[in-house]
């Protein structure tokens, strides 16, 4: 007589993780001043965050591949302030690539506040924030994601002076928690490759509170996968993400949309193991124009893309019919159109840009770009 065994798969426990969690201890340490400096990436969303809870909590998970060469780069001096010169108010200066900017400075201070009961040294000190990035001002790519989390390193730098014994794990969480407070989807600028951010049933470890490295196989195809952005409108957006998160509330689609990002992301798991980039083009696509569509049924409703982002979406669909090489788009939260591909077809997606695309392109700019490791100290 044969028996069939059923192996039994023990259920793993992960630690819960809470928000207070990440109120530390009294600290061992002191430090009077220095500075650190610290580079952090932008990333691109494959299933898109887009709804929030009350204090930056999203409405369904997402997954993005980190970039390399669109990044922040900060540097952060402090100084501990003398004992008479302790107020309640925090104390920076914010200089943007060198300059002072004072526009600037609103986001920052609104940031501070809501990460003070996490980091209590903040008034201790006086700061100066210098930051610059390395694609152009007012290109239409969103700096706030690699801006929140390069602070966010810096923050968690002088974190680890004050409290030696941190561990790695701790102070790469951390740090993607707090960027997390300052934009949401900042949190997945700390880690790379592929991070996910947001709690999945099937994705151990995964959390609403910050961004993990996706803990499964990764195919070689998408090792070195590649980021071409297509710069289709450098103007400011009309309606900032920040309202566009808001409308999902009472919006007639959202818990059905909340349900599919669930779904996305579980079939990903499969696709990222099997490398089958047929299935991913399809999710990846669906999920640029779900956005989209969440913003055209919104109340009130509006339109992020150009007459150009349908050109160029049109001229790559045909493209790939015709030539059957795996490249597709995905979109974020503007007009800009990001063509994704693997490394291997480089030579050829890269002159469709330049023969078919740049002409939909704002003054003919684009960035080249690839999947990256997140961030980095200088
Ligand atoms: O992080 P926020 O609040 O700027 O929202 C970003 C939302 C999208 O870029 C549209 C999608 C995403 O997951 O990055």
């Amino acid at each position: 007589m044969t028996y069939m065994v059923k192996k039994l798969s023990l259920p793993k426990f992960y630690f819960m993780f809470t928000a207070t969690d990440f109120i530390p201890n009294p600290y061992t340490s002191t430090i009077e001043n220095g500075n650190f400096e610290w580079s952090a990436p932008s990333n691109i969303a494959l299933v898109k965050y887009w709804g929030k809870k009350a204090n930056q909590i999203p409405a369904n998970p997402s997954v993005s591949f980190t970039l390399n060469n669109c990044k922040t780069i900060t540097k952060l001096a402090f100084s501990k302030k003398d004992t008479s010169a302790l107020t309640n108010d925090f104390s920076f200066d914010l200089l943007f690539e060198g300059k002072p900017k004072e526009d600037f400075k609103p986001k920052i201070q609104k940031f501070l506040e809501r990460v003070e009961v996490y980091l209590p040294f903040l008034k201790d000190y006086h700061f100066t924030i210098d930051t610059q990035n390395t694609f152009p001002h007012s290109s239409g790519i969103a700096s706030s994601a690699s801006g929140m989390a390069a602070l966010a390193m810096n923050f968690m730098s002088l974190e680890r002076k004050l409290n030696p014994e941190m561990t790695d794990d701790y102070f790469y969480q951390k740090a993607s928690f707090l960027a997390r407070l300052g934009s949401g989807s900042a949190c997945r600028s700390v880690k790379g490759n592929v991070v996910v951010w947001g709690n999945q049933a099937n994705i151990e470890g995964s959390t609403d509170l910050f961004g993990v490295e996706f803990p499964y196989t990764i195919h070689e195809n998408f090792k070195n996968y590649q980021d071409t952005i297509l710069l289709v409108d450098k103007g400011e957006k009309q309606v900032s993400s920040t309202v566009g998160h808001d409308l999902m509330h009472n919006h007639p689609y959202a818990e059905r949309r909340f349900a599919q990002a669930h779904e996305n992301l579980d079939k990903l798991i499969a696709i990222f193991e099997n490398g089958n980039l047929d299935e991913f083009i399809k999710i990846v696509e669906s999920e640029a124009l779900t956005l989209h569509a969440m913003m055209m049924t919104s109340m009130p409703y509006y339109i992020l893309m150009k007459p150009n982002t349908l050109q160029i979406i049109n001229a790559i669909w045909k493209f790939r019919n015709e030539t059957q090489i795996p490249v597709c788009f995905t979109l974020d939260a503007g007009a800009n159109v990001h063509v994704l591909y693997p490394e291997n077809v480089s030579e050829e997606v890269l002159q469709f840009i330049q023969g078919e695309l740049v002409v939909f392109c704002q003054n003919g700019q684009y960035i080249c770009d690839k999947i990256g490791s997140g961030a980095i100290a200088l």
